[in-house]
């Protein structure tokens, strides 16, 4: 049985996020609505989800002492990791000294963290299909595993990355140096290692959000929503949407590889599973253990967004993925450096039919940074993927 307390009280149950941006702002959000009380941790003050959240503190998350100190402090019964550059063997340590429980599990949060522990357990634990792969040191590594049998083309990326940062691809010889210093310039930490991967000609590529929450008899269930297409540009997602059509054997063996990875990290929450398709085939290419930015769409799409959905799931209630209506969302960048700016034309952009908006309120703007997304709904995912789009683009960030 799941017992929910009263916030700001004795018997509160308390959740803190680590990493308080756009998606963990919703995930505060839907914590809120069950009356949970919730700290939201940054390391800069005034992130989007401390604007909604009971408590905000800000530390240096990568920081194991600093992590401890505050964990050990405000005692809370589920610390829910939202990014990836946080101190996981602390919190692994934690977790095994009872002081706390990590969602889904402290060794999903390590293995995740960076792209070697993931890719290796994919790939030679779970011999799950994946892009031919490399981990390499130097520069002279790098050209010997490309010529070694990676070949071209190639994809280079700092092994502690996120949305595309320092990443780039290789299409010959004349394009590894570059490689290398745009992901050692790129990389969250200066270690210096990257992973080589052959270039995955896919047809489309999806994230499949993936549930794993409590059933009636206790016992842990795995709950798939209907696949999500999205497209990037430079490693960063502009838009998705929901459902992708996929062929029904391309969709059954996406579903045993986001079962297959999910049931090995284990815990309950929602997983987001990255997976390239081309006809039949299916690679595996990376899950995060929380929600997916791709998944911003589910905020208009589903009957229970992923942020509700990990939430419920975290909590050991019940969940339900089922689609509402198809529809799309389109990202709004900042598209400039500056604080405080002012957003031009949000009337104008909610006048396009079925479309609803976030802007998540970030202190601080630069020109790739995300500062807003539209999601749209429509029977038709196509119109409502131009809708998202044409709303988007009518708003205009600006300094004050
Ligand atoms: N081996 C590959 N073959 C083809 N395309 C690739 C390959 N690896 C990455 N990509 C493209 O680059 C995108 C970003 O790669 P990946 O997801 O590994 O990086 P990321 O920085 O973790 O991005 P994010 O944090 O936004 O998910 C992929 O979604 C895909 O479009
Ligand atoms: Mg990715």
């Amino acid at each position: 049985m799941t017992t929910l307390g009263t916030p700001l009280s004795a018997h509160a149950t308390k959740v803190m996020l680590l990493g308080s941006g756009e998606l963990g702002k919703e995930v505060l959000i839907a914590l809120q609505r069950l009356g949970v009380e919730t700290i939201a941790v940054d390391r800069y003050e005034n992130a989007p989800g401390q604007q909604v959240a009971h408590h905000a503190r800000t530390i240096t998350m990568s920081d194991p002492e600093q992590l401890r100190a505050l964990i050990e402090q405000e005692r809370p019964h589920l610390v829910v990791p939202e990014i990836e550059a946080i101190a996981t063997p602390m919190l692994e340590s934690l977790e095994a000294a009872g002081t706390v429980r990590v969602i889904p599990t402290a060794r999903a949060a390590r293995l995740t963290m960076d792209r070697e522990g993931i890719r290796r357990l994919a790939a030679e634990t779970l011999g799950l299909a994946t892009s031919p792969y490399r981990f390499c040191d130097s520069l002279d590594e790098l050209q010997a595993a490309i010529d070694g049998g990676i070949g071209y083309p190639c994809v280079v990326k700092p092994v502690m990355s996120s949305s595309g940062k320092g990443q780039s691809k290789i299409d010959g010889p004349a394009d590894v140096q570059a490689a290398w210093d745009y992901a050692m310039a790129g990389g969250r930490v200066s270690k210096g290692r990257v992973i080589v991967e052959g270039f995955i000609d896919f047809d489309y590529e999806i994230t499949l959000l993936t549930v794993r929450a409590k059933g009636p008899d206790g016992q842990t269930e795995t709950h798939f929503c209907e696949p999500i297409g999205h497209k990037q540009v430079a490693g960063d997602y502009v838009e998705s949407w929901q459902p992708q059509r996929m062929s029904p054997l391309a969709l059954q063996r996406a579903r045993d590889i986001a079962q297959s990875v999910t049931s090995d990290l284990g815990g309950q929450g929602l997983f987001g599973v990255e997976l390239f398709v081309k006809g039949d085939s299916v690679w595996f290419s990376e899950v995060s253990p929380r929600p997916h930015d791709t998944g911003l769409v589910t905020l208009a799409t589903q009957n229970q967004s992923e942020f509700e959905l990990h939430a419920r799931a975290i909590l050991g209630l019940p969940v339900d993925t089922g689609l509402r209506t198809p529809g799309a969302s389109a990202v709004i960048y900042g598209g400039l450096e500056g604080s405080g700016l002012v957003f031009d034309g949000v009337d104008e952009a909610l006048r396009v039919p079925r479309t609803d908006i976030r802007l998540f309120g970030k202190p601080e703007s630069f020109v790739k940074r995300r500062m807003g997304v539209v999601v749209a709904h429509d029977q038709d995912v196509e119109v409502a993927l131009a809708n998202a789009k044409l709303a988007a683009s009518k708003v205009t960030p600006r300094l004050p």
